[in-house]
């Protein structure tokens, strides 16, 4: 049977009215240590365990730290473990959650725009392995996103674009209403405005749910998610001052300038997503280093021996999976870092 998760996204006004739907006795709450500075003081203290901030987070020594906790806070299999975060927490959350007891009860909380617009959503939840982006995990949906979008007045505006990159490809795979939307508001509009946000996170995450609904298990289509990522993932290991978001960005131009190179798409999509990516203060373009991303790639989970399942944007609202050989990824990567 597919996987429901429309249902599962709600949006709420208040956290005490939230709070009061819980049992308390047998809740915990993992929170990012920013979101913890600006809005801790709102949560029940004795049920928190603060999460600091970074990816590093996203590792079996903290897995180990946050599986202790749960024992000590006692928590019994009818308890449910409340994720507070950005990607990084709400991957960590659902993979601990996922383990401790066999699989208890998590939710989400998401405090990023990219972790409202997408890491929330679809239920992967995972850890980084051996230098290797998200290299272990599970396939495990939450019960609940919960959306309270004011945590997003804290979030640093940095942060804010790393989410719009993710957006942007929302945008690119599914074209449609989210593409004239970030085409015709700025980021200074929706920023300021909260009726828009909403929009945003609704049509944004309405993509995702869309493709996750039809392939959870990523046998097929649900690959296209991954658009920018398979470059992107490797210039993020390899460029530790880039944010996941930033270096999405770079590679989803690097993957549309590959289509180009291969006649399956126009110069003027390159252009187009360089122009949305612009508008949202996010970088296209890096100092290449072929050899090493592909060696990096080449261990990346999705390679199938020689090749690997290739994102290619065709035009906005058409994207597919075109599997590449890595010998002619790196030819492709070899033009482009001397274009
Ligand atoms: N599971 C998935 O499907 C999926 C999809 C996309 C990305 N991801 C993962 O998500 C992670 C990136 O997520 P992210 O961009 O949200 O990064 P993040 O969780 O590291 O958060 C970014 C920064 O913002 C801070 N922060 C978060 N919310 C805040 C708030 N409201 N106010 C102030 N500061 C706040 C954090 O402390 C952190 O410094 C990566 O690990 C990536 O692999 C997962």
């Amino acid at each position: 049977m597919a996987v429901q998760i429309k249902n599962t996204l709600s949006f709420i006004e208040s956290l005490p009215k939230f709070f009061s739907s819980l049992d308390l006795k047998n809740t915990a709450f993992f929170i990012d240590e920013n979101v913890h500075k600006h809005h801790g003081h709102l949560f029940p203290k004795e049920l928190v365990t603060i999460i600091p901030s970074g990816e590093e987070q996203k590792s079996f020594s903290s897995v180990e730290r946050l599986l202790n906790q749960l024992l000590e806070l006692g928590l019994d299999r009818s308890g449910e473990l409340i994720g507070v975060g950005g990607g990084v927490v709400t991957d960590l959350t659902g993979f601990v959650a996922s383990i401790y007891l066999r699989g208890i009860k998590f939710r989400f909380l998401p405090t990023t725009l990219l972790a409202m617009c997408d890491a929330a959503i679809g239920g992967k939840n995972g850890i980084n392995f051996s230098g290797f982006k998200n290299m272990v995990g599970v396939i495990n949906q939450p019960a609940g996103i919960i959306y309270y979008p004011a945590f997003l007045e804290s979030l640093p505006k940095r942060e804010f674009n790393s989410g719009m990159a993710e957006v942007i490809k929302h945008a690119i795979i599914n074209g449609g209403e989210l593409n004239d939307f970030i085409s015709s508001n700025t980021q200074a509009d929706i920023i300021s405005n909260a009726h828009l946000i909403k929009e945003l996170c609704l049509m944004a995450s309405r993509v995702k749910v869309d493709v996750v609904e039809k392939d959870e298990k990523e046998s097929g289509r649900r690959k296209v998610l991954n658009l920018g990522h398979t470059v992107g993932h490797a210039i993020e290991s390899t460029h530790s001052f880039l944010t996941h978001g930033e270096s999405v960005a770079i590679g989803m131009v690097i993957a549309a300038r590959i289509a180009v190179l291969k006649n399956l798409a126009s110069e003027e999509l390159v252009e187009k997503i360089i122009s949305h990516c612009h508008a949202h203060h996010l970088p296209t373009e890096i100092g290449l280093k072929p050899k090493n991303l592909i060696e990096k790639i080449a261990k990346d989970k999705k390679r199938k021996k020689s090749s690997v399942d290739f994102i290619m944007p065709y035009e906005i609202g058409d994207v597919r999976i075109v599997p590449l050989e890595l010998l002619e990824l790196e030819a492709h990567l070899n033009t482009i870092a001397n274009e």
